[in-house]
């Protein structure tokens, strides 16, 4: 999730290039740079960090070409670094170019290139490009650009400049957005509308498979093959508020419309080809590796901490390993007992929680192995851990996190399985299968996010209740407290989740008629207690809202409101369950009015104790 510009035209290209990237920094912040075809050369210069650093080395030295492209980084492959920032050059800086996605091949591809002579410089997947164009490259600028797409695999949007082709600029899309802005005797390159909508409203959006040929008096759309693409010219209406959120009214409903991709992008590298095993090629662990840990501890903070709960249940359930879950704030003062043989895993979107960055230095201290999964390259958590993992959600900007936790899920069931075909304490045709389902997960989600419509109603009907219960057994009970979180933070009701088993034991108490309770009940394993426990409260005359899977037919006999969602493993299913309570959330928040995307009293980055 990174933010491309491109500029061609009569005007000074490095003006628009920077302001563009203001527009687009919230899609990435780690480093930022421009190149500007000046003739002579191409004129390139890049910078860790925000975007003002950037602006700090140009102050004086302003490129004055017409011809540009630029890019603000949220980083992949690479830690966050001026060398790894974007634009990337070939070996003699003929061409130039700026990407958003993963090359998937970008490994055999760029041994290839070292062998055959090409000085790499960068750590990123990014470089492989301009480098197969300088191998390509026989005079035909579109010819060659076709044939490097051709040898790509994965999701990009690219622009390519080549300094002999001072009056084109090439983009392609793949997975990732791009939008053409067409002006009057110039034209603008965008991976998304606000860095445009201040210049034009006139565009072209890009299509899986297109290539634009932009010149600064046309534009010219063809398909892979080299056939002309015939593109219908799509006004753009929204205000520039708007068109920063893709067009949704908040980042939090963006987001969680973004989970499909988000989880795709998080998983698609790490299965082998023939859909049998987990490739966590960052860890390369072995049985030997395994053996010598004799106990996992999970640490995090708030929705990663729920994610970890989820965590135990796939490590023991697939790897039958041991593990304990742990609030960072309570672990890091309780003296731990934590020793060589004990693996940390600590879960964190930004990688700053102080309270978990300070729970992973107390389990260094203590001698543990430590993992961290985190969705921020170069984080202070990347950085102090012994092992990463990353989630490829992309920048999230609401307070409350999403994306975030579904693909935190997604990497902690990918770990148990890979750990379980480690240590072979899953058969290959279970984990076949469980692979197999979890390539429908985006697909799934995205059913889920489409029917909306009783969702909204169930918030507008609910939504000024102070109290909200959440049930659940097992692998449900954990997405409850999920559920609940998200329902506090943005909509401030009151909102409690309980092991429905719990129920009895004290809180049943508090269940009366009319008070809505939310009951999961999609864990198999557990169905029979899960229903008799939802008959429970019902009995109190609680005005219940199921949610279940597809083909469950029992759950509606005895419920007046029940959310389906696709089947599919028991495992699996709380990426999908997570979906409808977000959206409940989402609803009863604007229902009551609040300030989604920054809820009162909280921050994105929990960077004190
Ligand atoms: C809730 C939420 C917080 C964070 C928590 C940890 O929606 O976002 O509970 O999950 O502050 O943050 P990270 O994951 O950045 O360590």
């Amino acid at each position: 999730m990174c933010g491309i510009v491109g500029y061609i035209g009569d005007k000074r290209a490095a003006d628009f290039l920077l302001e563009g990237l203001t527009k687009l920094e919230y899609r990435g912040y780690d480093s930022a740079g421009i190149a500007v075809n000046c003739g002579e050369n191409i004129f390139v210069e890049k910078s860790v960090g925000r975007l003002d650093s950037l602006k700090d080395k140009l102050k004086y030295r302003m490129p004055g070409g017409v011809i540009g492209i630029g890019h603000t980084r949220w980083a992949t492959h690479g830690r966050p670094s001026d060398i790894n920032a974007h634009p990337h050059t070939d070996c003699n800086k003929n061409f130039v170019v700026v990407h958003n996605g993963i090359i998937e091949n970008y490994m055999p591809l760029k041994e290839e290139l070292i062998s055959r002579g090409h000085k790499f410089i960068s750590e990123t997947d990014t470089e492989v490009v301009p480098h197969l164009l300088e191998e390509v490259y026989r005079g035909d600028f579109v010819e060659a650009v076709r044939e490097v797409l051709n040898k790509l695999e994965g999701s990009y949007s690219l622009v390519f400049m080549s300094k002999e082709n001072p009056d084109t600029l090439i983009c392609a899309k793949q997975d990732n957005p791009l939008v053409i802005g067409l002006g009057k005797g110039e034209n603008f390159i965008a991976s998304d509308i606000p860095a445009i909508i201040n210049y034009t409203r006139q565009t072209y959006i890009l299509n899986d498979g297109e290539i634009a040929i932009v010149k600064k008096d046309s534009v010219k759309i063809i398909n892979r093959r080299g056939e002309p693409v015939d593109k219908k010219i799509f006004h753009v209406s929204w205000n520039a508020e708007a068109a920063e959120k893709g067009g949704y009214e908040h980042f939090m409903l963006k987001e969680i419309n973004e989970q499909p991709k988000a989880v795709r992008d998080t998983m698609s590298k790490r299965i082998s080809k023939d859909g049998t095993k987990i490739l966590l090629d960052e860890l390369n662990w072995d049985k030997d590796f395994l053996a010598g840990i004799d106990k996992i501890y999970i640490v995090a903070c708030g929705t990663a901490y729920h994610a970890g709960l989820v965590g135990k249940f796939y490590i023991e359930k697939l790897a039958r390993k041991l593990v304990e879950v742990d609030l960072a704030s309570e672990y890091r003062y309780r003296n731990p007992i934590v020793d060589e043989k004990t693996l940390v895993i600590v879960i964190s979107q930004s990688g700053e929680t102080s309270d978990t960055l300070a729970a992973l230095k107390e389990s260094k201290r203590l001698g543990a192995k430590t993992l961290a999964i985190t969705n921020v390259v170069g984080s202070s958590i990347a950085r102090e851990a012994e092992q990463v993992i990353h989630t490829w959600a992309g920048p999230e900007i609401a307070v409350a996190s999403t994306k975030a936790y579904t693909t935190q899920l997604i990497l902690v069931f990918m770990l148990a399985l890979y750990m379980a075909q480690i240590n072979g304490t899953v058969s290959e045709q279970r984990a076949r299968e469980l692979i197999g389902l979890l390539k429908k997960i985006p697909a799934q989600i995205s059913e889920t996010l489409s029917d909306v419509e009783p969702i909204k109603t169930f918030a507008r009907q609910y939504g000024f209740n102070e109290d909200v219960f959440y049930i659940g057994r097992s692998l449900d009970y954990c997405v409850a407290l999920e559920g609940a979180l998200k329902l506090k933070e943005i909509s401030y009701i009151h909102a409690e989740a309980y092991a429905s088993g719990e129920l009895k034991h004290g809180t049943l108490a508090l269940i009366v008629e009319g008070v809505p309770v939310i009951a999961l009940a999609t864990q198999k394993s557990v169905y029979e207690k899960t229903l008799s426990n939802i008959k429970e409260v019902k009995a109190r005359d609680a005005v219940v809202i199921g949610i279940a899977a597809e083909g469950d037919t029992e759950l509606e006999k005895y419920l007046d409101h029940v959310i389906f969602i696709p089947d599919t493993d028991e495992l699996l299913i709380p990426l999908l369950t997570v979906v409808p309570l977000q959206l409940l959330a989402y609803y009863a928040a604007i229902t009551r009015g609040c300030d989604v995307d920054k809820p009162r009293n909280l921050a994105k980055s929990v960077t004190v104790e």
